[in-house]
């Protein structure tokens, strides 16, 4: 293979293939020809295994006001109230959009089935029956496959972007990235005006999680690297109901069968969630599944269990055919019998600060989706909300680059190959799978649903050891996708732990026991970084506001 064959050249990079990723490439492809990548295969991202569904206000008793109101209420004083104004009312056209692309939700009498989640004031959460995701993804990737104007390419790791090597993000311009390709284990170099970064979240630095294996943070590690802020990172959202079974890890109970009267009880039966909070089942996440962990810790228990008894086997099957199917084929009938489930992380509500077209700091760059941070979800993300913001951000921000389209055709600079001159390869892949239980043991014991400064400051300490173990490996040996993941996911951690040791109270979705009290004022945290070409991983020693 010669170096030519490794190298492309197109108008816009898409780095990833899930709701966020294709609908902007669909967008962007009316004038520019588009480049997407998926890391695995095409299915594989947390889209496509969303459950309950887009939450947009389509009731004529519900309101606009409504939604950005249980919005900013859950975010815990850290949304950015322009951009919940700019999503929710994009809403509608959303759903439009979907329907056009053939996406057909649950109707009932003549009107859309509005499923009821957690701390959402009315039903207003659209759905394809419980596999809302899939049904989205499904019709995204058909058209995007079938467009003159879009590759997509399978099995690609982007491994970072290249910028001009300028000394201040803002002066950098992207010029286009490297991407490892895992069937050929090579190097390829793509050239692109623009990239967009839309690989999802970081969930996987967490030992239990609903997230494919695929969620490890990378985008928010490349940006990072190149230069971008990032926000919020100490945010981890940890669903409340996850099936806690040996034979099927990181299954997701959806809360819409808590918003159709599901409850969470004790093995004795004792239902508990309401001595925590008056709204009981339907409280924000954090608060549920803090609940959970307590009751959990307290007794020493492998998990709770959610009980929906109530419902006939028939209004199951009609209402969560996939929770169904999956639990009966592990020998459990959620009509009969209580599920058991434990919390699992499972949304990455900080991210690489961005404005409302996507742009990050670096010019050329742009982050949508679960890795960008866009003021949308504050400190605890509301229900539902996540697919909607993927969709109205990658409009906004395809809009934004059709409209810069002749500034960016001025971009000529060339970027050299890969160069392997230096490495061999590795005998040692041990270490990576050491590495990377390890990182994901001690951050769900240490920074998970409950934190204080002591399980921070030995999370950071064993942070630095993984840093240093990994920075030679990747200096020494080829790359493989393993060790990408792994030296991204440190990353992601460093600079949650980082974020998380310098918020002095407890707020949303992180809680200390160091710090319980709510500050009066709101401040999001902001990670700078340090733009230091020889460090693979850039780190910044504290984290800083700004
Ligand atoms: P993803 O859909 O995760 O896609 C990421 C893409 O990036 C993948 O194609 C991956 O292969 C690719 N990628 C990653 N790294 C690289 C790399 N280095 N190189 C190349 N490609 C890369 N939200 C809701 O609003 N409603 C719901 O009902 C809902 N249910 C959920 C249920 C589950 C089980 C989960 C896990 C999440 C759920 N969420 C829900 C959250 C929501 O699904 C996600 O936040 C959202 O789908 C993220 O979309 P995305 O496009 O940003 O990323
Ligand atoms: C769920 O169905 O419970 C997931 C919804 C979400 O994460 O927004």
């Amino acid at each position: 293979m010669t170096n030519l064959d490794l190298r492309t050249e197109v108008d816009v990079l898409v780095i990833g293939a899930g709701a966020a990723g294709l609908s902007a490439a669909l967008r962007l492809a009316s004038a520019f020809k588009v480049l997407v990548l998926s890391k695995e295969s095409i299915r594989s991202s947390s889209t496509n295994r969303a459950q309950g569904g887009v939450a947009a206000v389509t009731d004529p008793d519900d309101s606009l006001e409504s939604h950005v109101r249980d919005t900013i209420k859950a975010g815990a004083g850290l949304c950015n109230r322009s951009t919940v104004e700019l999503v929710v009312a994009k809403a509608s056209s959303v759903v439009e959009h979907l329907e056009k692309l053939g996406v057909q939700f649950d109707m009932e009498n003549g009107s859309p089935h509005l499923a009821k989640e957690g701390a959402h004031s009315f039903r207003r959460v659209l759905h394809v029956a419980d596999a809302t995701g899939h049904a989205i993804a499904t019709k995204l990737i058909s058209r995007a496959f079938n467009h003159p104007n879009i590759e997509i390419r399978t099995d690609r790791v982007a491994i970072d972007v290249v910028t001009n090597r300028e000394s201040s993000a803002q002066s950098r311009r992207v010029l286009g990235a490297y991407v490892y390709n895992r069937k050929s284990g090579c190097v390829e170099t793509v050239r692109a005006r623009s990239i967009i970064l839309a690989t999802g979240g970081a969930s996987k630095a967490y030992k239990y999680t609903s997230n494919p294996d695929g969620a490890t943070g990378d985008g928010i590690a490349i940006a990072y690297r190149a230069g971008c802020r990032v926000s919020n990172m100490e945010f981890n959202q940890f669903h409340p109901t996850c099936l806690y079974h040996a034979e099927a890890r990181s299954f997701l109970i959806s809360e819409a069968v808590r918003g159709e009267g599901g409850k969470l009880i004790l093995p004795n039966g004792e239902s508990f969630v309401r001595r925590f909070d008056s709204r009981g089942e339907l409280a924000p996440r954090d608060v549920v599944a803090r609940a959970i962990d307590f009751e959990m810790k307290k007794s020493g228990l492998d998990c709770v269990f959610l009980d929906v008894t109530h419902m006939s086997r028939n209004q199951i099957e009609e209402r969560f055919p996939q929770i169904c199917d999956k639990l009966d084929s592990i020998g459990i009938d959620m009509s009969t019998e209580p599920i058991p489930i434990v919390p699992a992380a499972h949304y990455t509500c900080g991210g690489v600060l961005v404005n409302y077209h996507g742009a990050t700091d670096v010019k050329g760059l742009y982050a949508i989706g679960e890795t960008a941070c866009t003021g949308m979800h504050g400190a605890n993300r509301l229900a539902s909300n996540s697919l909607l913001e993927c969709l109205v951000y990658a409009m906004t921000t395809a809009d934004h680059i059709l409209q810069r389209k002749d500034n960016d055709r001025s971009v000529r600079e060339d970027i050299s190959d890969w160069d392997e001159s230096q490495v061999t390869n590795s005998d040692e892949d041990v270490v990576l799978t050491q590495n990377w239980s390890e990182l994901r043991r001690f951050m769900w014991n240490y920074v998970g649903i409950v934190r204080t400064n002591k399980r921070l400051e030995r999370a950071a300490r064993r942070i630095e050891l993984l840093k240093n173990e990994v920075h030679d490996y990747y200096s020494n040996y080829r790359v493989n996708g393993d060790l990408l993941e792994l030296r991204n996911l440190i990353l992601v951690a460093d600079l949650i732990v980082q974020s998380a040791r310098w918020r002095k109270e407890s707020r949303g979705l992180h809680f200390t026991l160091d710090y319980p009290q709510t500050n009066v004022r709101a401040e999001r945290s902001v990670v700078h970084p340090r733009l230091d070409p020889l460090d693979v991983f850039h780190p910044l020693p504290v984290a800083a506001k700004l």
